[in-house]
């Protein structure tokens, strides 16, 4: 009698269990499409993206275009005769000598229309150098090779001079260790006359060179002399060999992520802090010699050697299209251009998407870019208005968006146009609300509220415009994001995928930062670099998985009694957050389940509307003890998934374990 008393205590707690805490996924009902451009990648200059990061090519100020003036005097104590002198010199460009080398920015001396400034260096003796600190360093291992070139003359008398000075016969080029008493490679450079000659030279590392970022590119008087060099450029092998092209890890890394878009250049990069200095692709294309590069709106200088066609190419070589942002009149400082006067960059976006799409036989621009390597055209559906014009104050944007969109669609009506304004805000100026494809919206957020967020999308109305998340992140950690980001990051692309029938693409921001000190502007970011190696974040692979294990149908997902979690005194949210997919073809499904706590959480699956499926399924975990655990230059493989596999059913339970990712393939 006891032990059956026992036994139906126990069956009845079974099935209070398997009450309790169920997912059920709706196969049957598995019919609407999830958007087969969701996942993407977003990318700007900022934070040492592409100069000193996954642009190949490792000098900056190659031009001498900035020179860094201590203003005179002695650093620290001027009374201290012994304090080392301080010399106007390039930005990021030592002397080995500051006494005997002696240099003069040429702001007349440059070689065409673009490169304008050179420096006329004077060497006391043989063997002295001007030093490039690169970005900060240079990426030395064994047998690699690394291919630059130099702009070179003989200084011209000056004014005041009746002879000019005593021209150098040859440059060596080495890379070494920062202190100089290490030779990595080196070369050697000859044959100066009075005009400007381009020389190319390569450096080739031993095959058993050890690996370091401990390097400078020095170059090297053959004896006492002057010469004036410009657009000295060291190119880093690039990913599939491109010339011009891009670092190979970092480019791996984005091919994992499987990204069906690139939104290029910008964010801010797009507008810029002012006119002069907005991304204006047409100096960013042709031959990088001829790139005046701009000012990035995070501090630092672009030489544009990544241009349009690099970033096409870019998207190309990681498998995605490109999502170009055009410029639309509005900078950062709050100018702005309208009617009339914005008619130009409705002009320049239209040659762009041209250089982007057009026929290389039968159109200019299309031309142009067959000219500049590329003859077939590049796909292209989606063209961005502008970056963020919320924050416009004139209230200028629905005007000029409906200049811009009308033009466009004239000549590519096939294209969908993306508003950076919500369509409220739009419908509520003074003119008729324009029609709008698609609506870019961004969320920085914490944990909490992506937490708090994570059912928005499915509440959002579907009969309005469809949704581009074009920015977000969940800023915890620094300088790339922390486990406890990841979760948050995974609650809110739950939400994003259970909802792509209305959220139809999503790309996280910032993509990159250089870890180095003083190299980041804005913190989180998904991937971190130096010179030499690279790693992601939690929150990238979080990233790898949503966008790996993806089918084609949303399956819909019947909750019931999903715990909690505490957010505040009068705030909560789900502990647990889900997503489930499937392939149509093939039947599979994929579940996706968070769990943002620090207890384990058991949860029941039930598989409705489907006959069978094998007993074993394969796990993929992503977790943490600690939510603030992370990765890191030093330690980047601390969190990453992990493969094993589940007994599964027709109903079975699962165990997700503290501060975990889960994907759960189910054949
Ligand atoms: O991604 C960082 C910045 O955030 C972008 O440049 C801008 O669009 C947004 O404000």
């Amino acid at each position: 009698m006891k032990n059956t008393l026992v036994m139906i205590a126990m069956l009845c707690s079974n099935a209070l269990m398997l009450q309790a805490q169920q997912l059920t996924l709706r196969l049957d009902k598995a019919e609407t499409e999830v958007s087969p451009m969701l996942y993407g990648l977003m990318t700007e200059e900022i934070n040492y993206s592409y100069e000193g990061g996954l642009y190949t090519q490792l000098v900056p100020n190659p031009s001498f275009t900035d020179m860094f003036n201590p203003r005179g005097g002695r650093r620290g104590n001027r009374q201290d005769p012994n304090a080392p002198r301080l010399t106007v010199r390039p930005d990021r460009w030592q002397l080995t000598d500051t006494l005997k080398v002696r240099v003069r920015q040429n702001r007349q001396g440059g070689i065409n229309n673009a490169i304008t400034t050179s420096l006329v260096v004077d060497f006391e003796q043989a063997g002295l150098g001007i030093v490039s600190e690169g970005y900060w360093g240079f990426p030395i291992r064994k047998s690699t090779t690394f291919k630059g070139a130099l702009y070179v003359k003989l200084p011209e008398a000056r004014n005041n001079q009746d002879t000019p000075p005593v021209g150098l016969k040859s440059l060596t080029i080495a890379l070494k260790s920062a202190d100089g008493s290490t030779t990595y490679a080196e070369t050697k450079v000859s044959g100066f006359t009075n005009e400007w000659k381009r020389l190319e030279y390569r450096l080739t590392t031993s095959d058993n060179q050890a690996v370091t970022k401990d390097a400078r590119l020095f170059i090297i008087a053959g004896e006492a002399g002057s010469i004036e060099l410009t657009r000295v450029t060291l190119y880093a092998p690039s990913f599939k060999d491109r010339k011009n092209g891009l670092r190979i890890d970092l480019m791996e890394m984005m091919a994992e992520m499987r990204p069906k878009f690139l939104r290029f250049p910008g964010g801010n990069y797009l507008e810029g802090n002012n006119f002069a200095n907005r991304f204006d692709w047409k100096q960013t294309i042709g031959n990088p010699d001829e790139r005046p590069g701009h000012q990035s709106p995070w501090g630092y200088r672009s030489s544009d050697g990544l241009g349009l066609l690099e970033f096409l190419q870019w998207a190309e070589d990681v498998g995605a299209e490109p999502v170009v942002g055009v410029f639309a009149g509005y900078v950062l400082n709050g100018d702005h251009l309208d009617g009339e006067y914005v008619k130009p960059f409705i002009q320049d976006a239209l040659d762009e998407i041209e250089y982007v799409m057009g026929d290389a036989k039968t159109t200019k621009w299309g031309a142009v870019r067959a000219r500049d390597g590329h003859p077939e055209p590049f796909p292209l559906h989606y063209v961005e208005i502008g970056n963020e014009d919320f924050f416009d104050r004139s209230g200028s944007y629905p005007n000029r968006f409906k200049m811009f969109y009308e033009a466009i669609k004239a000549r590519y009506p096939q294209l969908q146009i993306i508003s950076t304004v919500g369509y409220n805000a739009l419908k509520s100026k003074d003119i008729p609300a324009p029609v709008v494809d698609v609506i870019d919206e961004h969320y920085y957020r914490n944990a909490f509220d992506m937490y708090r967020n994570a059912f928005q999308y499915d509440r959002y109305d579907r009969s309005g415009p469809k949704i581009f998340c074009g920015e977000w992140a969940t800023r915890e950690g620094s300088p790339t994001t922390n486990m406890n980001a990841a979760l948050g990051d995974a609650a809110w692309m739950s939400c994003m995928e259970r909802n792509s029938d209305i959220c139809v693409m999503s790309c996280y921001a910032p993509l990159f930062v250089n870890v180095e000190p003083g190299a980041m502007q804005w913190q989180s970011d998904l991937i971190g670099y130096d010179v030499l190696e690279s790693y992601g974040s939690p929150s990238y692979w979080a990233q790898v998985m949503f966008s790996k294990f993806l089918g084609n149908r949303i399956v819909p997902v019947e909750a019931v009694d999903i715990p909690k979690q505490k957010l505040d005194r009068n705030d909560e949210a789900n502990a647990v957050f889900y997503t489930a997919t499937m392939d149509a073809k093939t039947g599979r499904i994929y579940l996706k389940m968070v769990n943002t706590v620090g207890d384990a959480q058991k949860l029941n699956i039930k598989l409705e509307g489907v006959k069978k499926v094998k007993s074993k399924a394969k796990k993929i975990e992503l977790k943490s003890a600690r939510p603030e655990d992370t990765n890191s230059i030093d330690n980047p493989r601390n969190i990453v998934p992990q493969e094993s596999s589940q007994k599964v059913g027709k109903q079975f339970p699962v165990t997700l374990a503290p501060y975990s990712i889960t994907v759960l393939v189910v054949e």
